[in-house]
């Protein structure tokens, strides 16, 4: 029998739903090397995935947009059988003001590691694509046939780009690869060791709640209740980041295992429920009893009225489902702020 471990290449992995993958793929059984240039991380949570998993992965603080110091990681670490690419600027916002940043780091950096994988014949890849190539749907659940709207913004439009960049290589080039559309990823692992890191004051609904809980921020911001909801206000697909971990698992499984296959696939990966604003706050009071203060503001610009993932796919062809439920959430990305309130 080959008892040989299976090493991935995760990019972005110190990051937030990096570290909760790279757990994951521990506790299945696979060695991670991980690449990340810490520019949205800290170098805290490699210790904190050795205490979660008991191990330690590799780790090099490299910049996927240098490409010669990424094919160094390639050189050195031989054992490499796929990767999975997180590495990427998230800042809605941001993209907006600084477009050129954006579409440099998300898009050269896909770009490096499809080039080395073929270069040094590792095909395999899982590419973190988003529900926001949906933008505002004409039809709701919406599923993997779904139109792509152009996007709202320039981070938006790196994973479109991302999307076809990855989709037009396939179609001539050995390339395997499943992007999976996240919806929102939310909550933290069960240890309370890793979790979101926002930068700075959150834009984010569930760091704004927890923040506001532990009285970082006054009171909660309501962006608009006057939207076509049951309450009026937004409803988002919220999914616990540990679920999304597994489906990178799943993911590989499938790339790694399951030989007639699309050479790209995408899925989406929400719980397939759709939650308002309102309902989000009474879960996040009801698992933690805390009361949290808010207020009802005008709507923010750029806003989606609802989006809520229809699964399907990711559940019958992945294999793959959501197990956790909002008020779980709710409860860990509390515990979370809690913990980090003890060592910032
Ligand atoms: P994150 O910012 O916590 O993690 C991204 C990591 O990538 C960070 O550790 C950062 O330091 C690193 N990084 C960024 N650019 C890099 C580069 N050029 N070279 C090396 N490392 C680099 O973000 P996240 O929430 O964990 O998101 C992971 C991926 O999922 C991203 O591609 C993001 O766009 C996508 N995504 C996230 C969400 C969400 O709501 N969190 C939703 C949909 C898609
Ligand atoms: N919201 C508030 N108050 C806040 C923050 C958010 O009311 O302080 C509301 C928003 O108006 C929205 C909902 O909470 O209705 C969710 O907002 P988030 O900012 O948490 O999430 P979005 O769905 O707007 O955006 C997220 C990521 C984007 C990504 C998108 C789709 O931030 O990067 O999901 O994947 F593109």
């Amino acid at each position: 029998m080959n008892t040989e471990k299976k090493t991935i290449l995760v990019t972005g992995g110190m990051g937030y739903i990096g570290s909760h993958t790279t757990v994951a793929l521990i506790e299945q059984g696979f060695d991670v090397v991980i690449v990340d240039n810490l520019s949205n991380s800290s170098s805290f949570i490699l210790e904190r995935i050795q205490q979660i998993s008991g191990v330690l992965p590799k780790f090099y603080q490299v910049d996927c947009c240098d490409k010669a110091a990424l094919e160094k990681v390639f050189i050195q670490e031989n054992s490499i059988v796929a990767s999975i690419h997180f590495a990427a600027l998230k800042a809605v916002g941001e993209s907006v003001e600084k477009p050129m940043l954006y579409y440099k780091n998300n898009l050269v950096s896909l770009m490096n590691i499809i080039e080395l994988q073929l270069q040094y014949e590792i095909p395999k890849l899982v590419f973190s694509s988003s529900c926001t190539v949906y933008g505002e749907p004409d039809f709701l659940p919406v599923t993997e046939k779904s139109e792509i709207k152009p996007a709202t913004s320039p981070y938006g439009n790196t994973k479109q780009i991302g999307e076809e960049i990855i989709l037009d290589i396939s179609r001539n080039s050995p390339l395997q690869a499943i992007a999976l559309r996240y919806f929102n990823p939310v909550g933290a692992h069960a240890s309370a060791l890793i979790g979101e890191l926002p930068n700075g004051t959150p834009n984010n609904l569930v760091p704004y709640i927890t923040q506001t809980a532990i009285g970082k921020q006054p009171y909660l911001r309501v962006f608009g209740n006057d939207y076509n909801t049951p309450d009026g206000t937004c409803i988002r697909d919220y999914i616990h980041v540990v679920d999304v971990a597994a489906a990178h698992v799943a993911a590989l499984n499938r790339l790694l295992i399951i030989p007639e296959r699309p050479q790209f696939e995408f899925f989406n990966i929400g719980t397939g429920n759709g939650n308002t604003v309102l309902e989000v706050i009474h879960a996040f009071e009801n698992a933690t009893g805390v009361k949290l203060p808010y207020q009802i503001y005008p709507r923010r610009d750029g806003d989606i009225e609802k989006v809520y993932a229809n699964t399907d796919l990711s559940n019958n062809v992945l294999g793959w489902k959501s197990n956790l439920n909002i008020e779980q959430m709710m409860a860990s990305a509390w515990a979370w702020e809690q913990k980090l309130s003890t060592i910032k």
